[in-house]
């Protein structure tokens, strides 16, 4: 097991006066360090203890850390500091944010300077900037597989205008988020180079084997998570005749992270990441960072422990940036990325409400709001002061990563609900107006996620074929009851680009070769600001969805109440057509009620009396309007895919 023969405290302090650091330069940093430095021994010791190299390893870590910390600019020290102040910040319902691909959305770095003002005018003051970082075209996975970390692609401009483009957002109050691809390499990297050409050190930075006994032990219970396009989860590699573990795309390799070398280089990046000025860095793939045969090779302990050393050295060195897992996996296996046991709270500041998100589009296809609330009691697991990303749509497809136990409690066949969602959200069910695809159908388990775009599986592109008003109409309706139901729920709202003014899917993907392999492009539009002008035509369909989100979002700003204190309750389902939660803080309250029928819905007012002081009267802040509270057996009467969002006065 790991030992040091002295308290890690002093090991640290040591260290660190041998390579030149002193206590004075920075007393708040030797104060972080020594409270957090035996927790690092601890989880570092738990994966990295066994190797003979480990008082070394431990070493550099605490170095890696202490020259991140040197590095950090003092206006990003400053900003940790208000931060710190401002209490858990990113918890605030001030936040909106919006994810986007810089080239597809105005060019490159430089233009998205001359966007701000449209991110104003929307109210967006958080952006996600998909993958900047060099990622070859053809092979790039829409840049989840990097060729190098620290350099920005040349499609996209350069480090010093990222940076740049950092400061004009932070003048604005806005926040910025990236991606770390922490599981994996593009076969392009330095480190894929050098094991292809046969250097030992960096075949051991990744998974490789001279025959196929091990790749076969894992792929024996490892499922495939690209089926159609990348089934094998190893790849042959002829340029040294071995086998590499690509979970991913065949062109994405697996970094192993059983080697301390590679744990250390990655951290190095993820605070290289933290000095450009991340607000909130998102952890591509957490799930997948930890192997062994005989499992799934997903959500292990080590990968838990491991994220949990990262954040307690991102806390130390660069303590401003929150961390967003991007955990897309089974509902009680997302909660835990938020930690568990005594590290409650302390693994994963965010993840993704990935269940919430893939039960709201079941809401909208089955009109019913059963199978959601049965879902409800693992997601309200999440830890005070972590929060979720709350979306509707997003870069990825839809996964319906809920359990078939919920759907059973519901009373139906989850093989026949599962076939019945993919049917709807392809438009292959009778009535279904959606335009969507499968996505990495398996035909050998059966599973399959959807693509499209929100406003496509709403069905505003089949509307706009058919030429139907009424169609229209009803889309319009159901994209803004989808973005309201996920924008008051308890968490931070991100949209994805287009979405607020109903991008259709686009299909010109099909004629590229580096991208037809993988219909995920069908949603990731190429912004065209010509068409995003209508917004100004009041009565445009653009001009309709762009107006009820920038009223969506100055709505929730206002709501203190929405903040995410979890502070959340579900209504009783008075009307199983109709979702309707409660968040309440202090005196505050607001009701949230969601018509996901196609039919009129009658709610009864008693909806509105089981928590006290029972409301005489409601104002919806969606409309403006003012409702007397009826008696226990009239109703409040919802049109379809209509939604109100009420404040009791009395
Ligand atoms: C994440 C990304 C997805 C990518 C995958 C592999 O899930 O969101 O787009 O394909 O990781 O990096």
């Amino acid at each position: 097991m790991f030992t040091l023969n002295q308290s890690a405290q002093s090991f640290a302090v040591d260290i660190l006066s041998k390579n030149g650091f002193s206590q004075k330069d920075d007393p708040s940093f030797y104060l972080r360090l020594t409270q957090s430095i035996d927790t690092i021994a601890f989880l570092f010791g738990e994966i990295y203890g066994h190797s003979y190299q480990a008082n070394q390893f431990f070493e550099e870590l605490v170095l890696t850390i202490a020259k991140a910390n040197q590095e950090r600019g003092n206006d990003l020290k400053q900003r940790d500091k208000s931060k710190e102040e401002s209490g858990k910040w990113f918890l605030s319902n001030d936040l909106v944010g919006m994810s986007l691909y810089v080239d597809r959305f105005s060019g490159n770095l430089k233009s998205m300077e001359t966007k701000l003002d449209y991110f104003e005018e929307l109210g967006v003051n958080f952006l996600h900037l998909m993958p900047l970082f060099e990622s070859p075209a053809g092979e790039s996975d829409g840049g989840y597989a990097v060729s190098n970390f620290r350099k920005i692609d040349e499609r996209y401009g350069t480090l010093a205008e990222l940076i740049d483009l950092r400061k004009s957002m932070q003048k604005k109050d806005m926040y910025l988020m990236l991606d770390i691809v922490l599981n994996h390499t593009s076969h392009r990297h330095e480190w894929a180079e050098k094991a292809k050409q046969g250097d030992k050190e960096f075949q051991d930075y990744f998974y490789m084997y001279d025959d196929r006994w091990i790749p076969n032990q894992f792929d024996a219970s490892m499922p495939e998570i690209f089926p159609e396009s990348s089934p094998d989860n190893f790849t042959f590699v002829p340029e040294c005749n071995k086998w590499v573990m690509t979970v991913f795309h065949d062109y994405q390799w697996d970094l192993n992270y059983m080697n301390p070398a590679v744990f250390r280089a990655m951290l190095d990046n993820i605070l290289f990441y933290g000095n450009l000025g991340v607000d909130v860095l998102r952890i591509d793939a957490p799930a997948f960072i930890w192997k062994q045969t005989g499992t799934s090779s997903q959500n292990l302990p080590q990968a838990h422990t491991l994220l949990r050393l990262i954040k307690q050295c991102v806390e130390v060195a660069t303590p401003g940036m929150a961390i967003l897992g991007e955990a897309i996996v089974a509902p009680k296996e997302i909660i835990k990325y938020f930690g568990s046991g005594e590290f409650l709270a302390k693994e994963c500041d965010f993840a993704y409400n990935a269940t919430h998100m893939a039960l709201q589009w079941d809401m909208l296809a089955s009109g019913e709001t059963k199978v959601m609330l049965a879902a409800q009691h693992e997601i309200l697991k999440k830890p005070y002061g972590t929060s979720w990303i709350t979306y509707t749509r997003c870069h990825d497809d839809i996964g319906l990563g809920y359990d078939d136990y919920m759907i059973a409690q519901t009373g139906k066949n989850p093989y026949e609900h599962r076939k019945f969602l993919k049917d709807y959200f392809t438009g292959n069910q009778a009535h279904s107006p959606a335009k969507g695809a499968l996505f990495s159908s398996n035909p050998k388990t059966g599973d399959a996620r959807i693509s499209g775009s929100l406003a496509s599986l709403c069905g505003l592109e089949k509307a706009l074929e058919d030429q139907n008003e009424f169609s229209i109409t009803l889309s319009i309706q159901k994209i803004v009851l989808m973005q309201a139901h996920s924008f008051f729920i308890g968490g931070l709202p991100i949209i994805f680009y287009g979405d607020e003014l109903g991008y259709t899917n686009d299909y010109s993907y099909l004629n590229d070769s580096g991208k037809n392999y993988d219909n995920r492009w069908m949603h990731r539009p190429v912004m065209d600001w010509d068409k995003n002008q209508k917004r100004q035509n009041s009565g445009s369909i653009e001009s309709q969805i762009f107006e009820s989100t920038k009223k969506l979002i100055s709505i929730r700003k206002k709501l203190n109440v929405v903040a995410d204190h979890n502070n959340l309750t579900w209504l009783p389902p008075h009307n199983i057509h109709v979702a309707g939660y409660l968040r309440k803080f202090g005196n505050q309250k607001l009701y949230g009620v969601f018509n996901f029928s196609a039919e009129t819905a009658f709610l009864t007012w008693y909806a509105f009396k089981e928590h006290t002081p029972i409301p005489e009267k409601l104002l919806d802040h969606w409309t403006g309007q003012e409702f007397k509270v009826g008696l226990d057996h009239e109703y409040l009467i919802m049109e379809p895919y209509t939604f109100h969002l009420f404040e009791p006065i009395n």
